[in-house]
């Protein structure tokens, strides 16, 4: 923690109720004050910090009534200590300095105990109660429903990615939990599911099952399927195998996955695991976005390690990473361990498209070279990782630049076509088994757009296709 003394304007400093320990302002208090200052009284400095997200302002971490009685007064500047908090709470910080003064009232310190926990339930009762000025067993009493919610929070992920096969160490990592901690949770497991399973038995719904014990469904359908074979499976998730090698589908089932920009229906993933993998096979999915992978092997009984570059703390099963080209041209793998996948489901961004509702960082943001030159190096990392028996699912479309272009007109400037994949995958040692339609649903597109298309004689594309592949030689 650093600190530097300097004169401050009091424009420039706010009050954040976020990090306030109090109810509010004691106004009588701030009058006693304004009469000191008028007399010529020297107060010892406030105390602030660099507000977050607001360049030039502070905010309050001591000295609420100082500052009201120097603003009543018509002061400009203020003498003030700027803190660098260091990771600090500054709600425990800015408790623990008034209570120097004052002790919170009940309600304060109950209050402040319980925000500064839901910030960071990491904190201890102990050290809580010391910033609140109560002892740790008050502070357990305060916090103990929130602790609560959340060991049950923490249950609910880690069965999760159990469920999943994500190995202990990286669940530990992903939670931020030790080990001991771990073990803990994960002997709750088989009490968890009965209870789960007991209300299944009495004909509770999955949906209704799920919001009871605060589950998602993919989770629930993981136990109400149990030891039921794939096509069973199918048919108590209404959908329809498809026997043939054309799977469309107008609609994402939204049981399964998260609203995502580019979005996969859930059924198509659940056919390619059908045709593809086995019941316990493990599937990895290096770009899951929304999570419709790991969902549907929830629902269908496989496990799965899902990456993706985007950090969701709802999503504990799709752990963070970022594959880039590092200076060898090669991206790094994500995990030590040896256990290699059974199939691999890759859907990355379609070239740039929906490029918009990516990080900047995105492949999409490459330019058409750098994109295919990427791939080529995931193909030949993935084979590298891969086992002789191992599939893998590549999932995209033609990109042509067809926007205000007539089709006739289209000069196949910039596109990437689905052959352009097929060369790099040959090159990579990948032998293409089946290549499958799987069109976009059409039905998002107004008639106004569709009816400017045809005036102009623009083809658009829906197509899209899987395509699977086995390690050729
Ligand atoms: C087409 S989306 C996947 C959608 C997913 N199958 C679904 O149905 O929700 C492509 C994903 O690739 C991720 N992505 C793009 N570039 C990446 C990179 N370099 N490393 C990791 N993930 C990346 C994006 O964050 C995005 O979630």
């Amino acid at each position: 923690m650093t600190q530097r003394t300097t004169k401050i304007p009091i424009s420039s400093i706010i009050l954040d109720e976020d990090i306030y320990p109090r109810k509010g302002i004691d106004h009588r208090r701030v009058g006693i004050f304004s009469e000191h200052i008028r007399d010529g009284f020297e107060f010892d400095p406030i105390e602030v910090e660099p507000a977050p997200d607001k360049p030039g302002r502070y905010r309050l971490l001591d000295g609420a009534h100082r500052w009201s009685a120097y603003k009543t007064t018509g002061k400009d500047n203020v003498e003030a200590i700027i803190q660098e908090l260091d990771g600090i709470d500054p709600l425990l910080y800015a408790a623990k300095k008034a209570i120097g003064p004052r002790q919170l009232t009940e309600d304060e310190a109950r209050n402040t105990a319980r925000r500064a926990y839901k910030n960071n339930s990491k904190l201890s009762a102990a050290e809580i109660g010391t910033a609140v000025g109560r002892a740790r067993q008050t502070v357990d009493i305060y916090i103990a429903d929130l602790r609560a919610a959340n060991q049950m929070g923490m249950d609910i992920k880690i069965f999760c990615m159990n469920r999943l096969g994500v190995p202990q160490d990286r669940i530990s990592k992903r939670l931020g939990l030790a080990r001991t901690s771990l073990h803990y949770h994960l002997s709750k497991m088989p009490t968890l599911a009965s209870s789960t399973n007991s209300d299944l038995s009495q004909g509770f719904t999955v949906s209704q099952v799920a919001q009871k014990h605060g589950w998602t469904d993919p989770m629930v359908w993981s136990l109400a399927l149990e030891g039921k074979d794939d096509r069973d499976r199918f048919k108590e998730l209404g959908w329809g195998l498809r026997t043939w090698d054309q799977w469309d589908f107008n609609d994402c089932d939204k049981r399964f996955g998260d609203d995502w920009p580019g979005r996969i229906p859930a059924q198509l993933i659940a056919h390619i695991l059908f045709y593809f993998s086995s019941p316990d096979d493990l599937i990895l999915d290096p770009m899951a976005g929304g999570g419709v992978t790991p969902d549907i092997c929830l629902a269908l009984g496989r496990r799965c390690w899902a990456f993706d570059m985007m950090d969701q703390s709802k999503r504990p099963e799709i752990e963070p990473h970022t594959w880039t080209l590092s200076s060898n041209g090669h991206p790094a793998w994500p995990v030590s361990s040896k256990t290699k996948a059974d199939l691999i489901i890759f859907d990355p961004p379609y070239f740039n498209k929906k490029a918009d509702g990516y990080d900047e960082k995105s492949i999409s943001g490459l330019s058409q070279d750098e994109y295919l030159e990427f791939l080529e190096a995931l193909f030949t990392l993935v084979k590298r990782h891969a086992k002789k028996t191992t599939r893998l699912a590549f999932i995209n479309a033609d990109w042509r630049d067809f926007q205000s272009t007539p089709a006739s007109e289209e000069t196949g400037k910039g596109a990437i076509m689905i052959d352009d994949y097929l060369d790099i995958l040959k090159r990579t040692g990948w032998q293409r088994t089946h290549i499958i339609q799987a069109p976009m649903s059409a039905q998002r597109f107004s008639a106004v757009v569709v009816s400017a298309m045809q005036k102009k004689r623009i083809l658009g594309v829906t197509s899209r296709y899987v395509i699977v592949l086995k390690q050729s030689g």
